[in-house]
């Protein structure tokens, strides 16, 4: 393979938010919002917009989460078929879903517009389309379920992409646009008046009550109401058991390749993605797909050799000028759940939007935005992460939650090497066995880092990324860099550093 650039995304090479303060001593608010992506940022604005004063409290910069790696297709076609969304959730619920994801994209658009925003916002039509013969009629049944949900889908076979594809579901009038821009620009709006960004600031508690409380170590917020933004919530929370972490890869092409503007995605699984942008300088392709859950690959790097053969076999590749991963949370059953948190009185969590979270975040923020204001809105029940679920999520609610076992017991057995000598430069590796297992991970001097593996959310052991140079927990997503700080996901503490005898580090 071709040597590919270091992994990170392109989107952030292109924009800057201005530096906000860290949280020190108490602040009060209305509304404490913890995360500082599209869904905090767009819940922020929306309900500074209508009289409240916000705190967004940012764990590392604005824009560092997954909205700082996504592909931003803007669509109302949710990657879960509305046949299946018909399925689990009755026809009125599929129309009531294509109703709030076309809203969306009508709502972003107002956003661009209200704050003259240049963030590349423009209509595009989606293509769902096949490769294969026998993937036709699992269009076909999409476009009819599309249809009677509201949307205005159609059969095509004139597909504009430089190979052979069998037929496609064509969708217009949906959008694309520059994450960063877009949320910067947004961001911009909320502080002043009453209302923070506070950035490097990490929530390690948040408590309900009236007012609620939220603390990092420096600081905290006492606000009415508190909305968790963070992809997934942080610490423990049943929503944990009905959400699946994922990661997927994205790469940056340029290409000769006359391709129209528009969202492409095939029915693979995981299906792979496609689109045109304007970042890192200049128009390149973006290329993505090959998901699997975080920290369930042995090799990560076979996936980004995954997408590049798959790159090659489509399109003209004439350099690989970008690439990176992220990670998105699938939903046991077909929607996201957006609401309060169950058995909570004043947080709201918004979380298990899998690969659709620009048009679901701004779905919560309206949702939530209304919830908070005392207004009704129409998809509080559909995405109430308090909704029973019905019968067809049960499968996979299950299947998710013994693959959870399964690691939290299998993982402890077994080691991926047996000495730390068999660890090379700048890699991690699980030394030892049962309750005797070690992180280490070897940095660029040669010198040994060594963490208790026992991931402090749910205590799954974690796992060596060799792509993105991490320890990534294949429970609920907990990241964490090699010395053992947390990236992302619900954790609520770093890794634990451990000592080891020096008869056994000898070895290294
Ligand atoms: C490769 C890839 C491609 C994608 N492509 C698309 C696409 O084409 N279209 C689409 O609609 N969606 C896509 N998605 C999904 C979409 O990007 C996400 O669903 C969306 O960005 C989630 O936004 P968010 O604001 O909820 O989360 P995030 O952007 O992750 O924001 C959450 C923030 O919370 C912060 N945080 C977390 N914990 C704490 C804490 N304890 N204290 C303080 N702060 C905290 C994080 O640092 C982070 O900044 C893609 C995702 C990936 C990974
Ligand atoms: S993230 Fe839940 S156990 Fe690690």
């Amino acid at each position: 393979m071709t040597n590919l650039p270091k992994p990170g995304s392109l989107w952030r090479q292109d924009v800057e938010f201005p530096p906000m303060p860290a949280l020190q001593g108490a602040v009060h608010v209305d509304v404490a919002i913890v995360g500082g992506g599209i869904t905090g940022i767009t819940a922020a604005y929306l309900l500074k917009q209508a009289g409240k004063r916000v705190a967004v409290i940012e764990a590392h910069r604005v824009g560092a989460g997954v909205t700082g790696e996504t592909t931003a297709h803007i669509s109302a076609l949710l990657d879960t078929r509305y046949y299946n969304i018909e399925s689990d959730f009755g026809k009125d619920g599929a129309k009531l879903a294509a109703q709030s994801q076309n809203e969306a994209i009508e709502q972003i658009a107002h956003i661009v517009r209200d704050l003259q925003i240049e963030c590349d916002f423009t209509r595009v039509p989606v293509y769902l389309y096949t490769e294969q013969p026998q993937a036709v009629d699992e269009i076909k049944q999409e476009i009819e379920a599309a249809r009677r949900a509201g949307l205005n889908a159609a059969y095509t076979e004139q597909i504009p992409l430089p190979f052979s594809t069998k037929g496609a579901l064509w969708l217009p009038d949906q959008a694309q646009f520059h994450p960063l821009r877009y949320l910067f620009q947004v961001a911009a709006a909320i502080p002043g008046g009453g209302s923070h960004i506070f950035e490097h600031s990490r929530i390690q508690d948040i408590q309900d009550g009236s007012p609620c409380q939220v603390k990092t170590e420096e600081g905290s917020v006492t606000a009415d109401t508190v909305i968790m933004a963070t992809n997934v919530p942080p610490g423990l929370h049943v929503v944990d058991t009905e959400v699946a972490p994922y990661r997927s890869y994205v790469m940056a092409l340029r290409t000769d390749d006359i391709i129209p503007e528009g969202l492409y995605w095939d029915t693979e699984d995981p299906y792979h993605y496609i689109r045109w942008a304007n970042t890192g300088g200049e128009r390149v392709l973006l290329v993505g797909g090959y998901d699997h859950k975080v920290g369930q690959n042995d090799d990560t790097e076979s996936a980004y050799r995954a997408l590049y053969e798959y790159a090659q076999r489509h399109f003209q590749v004439n350099a690989v000028v970008g690439r990176w991963s992220g990670q998105t949370y699938e939903p046991a059953d077909s929607l996201a759940y957006i609401g309060l948190s169950p058995g909570a009185e004043h947080v709201y969590l918004a979380t298990g939007y899998g690969g659709l979270g620009m048009t679901y975040s701004n779905v919560a923020a309206r949702l939530l935005t209304d919830l908070i204001m005392g207004r009704p809105n129409p998809y509080a029940d559909l995405y109430s992460p308090a909704r029973i679920k019905p019968l067809a999520s049960a499968v996979d609610f299950v299947r998710e939650n013994v693959n959870v076992m399964k690691r939290f017991v299998g993982d402890r057995l077994s080691s991926e090497v047996d000495s730390f000598a068999d660890i090379p430069t700048g890699e991690g590796r699980i030394v030892g066995s049962a309750n005797a297992q070690i992180a280490a991970y070897r940095d660029e001097s040669g010198e040994l880092h060594m963490l208790s593996p026992v991931c402090p959310h749910m205590k799954c052991i974690v796992q060596w990324n060799s792509a993105e140079k991490s320890w990534d927990c294949p429970c609920h997503g907990g990241r964490f860099t090699p010395t053992g700080d947390w990236i992302e996901g619900p954790p609520a503490h770093n890794l634990t550093p451990v000592q080891v005898k020096s008869e056994q580090s000898d070895q290294s």
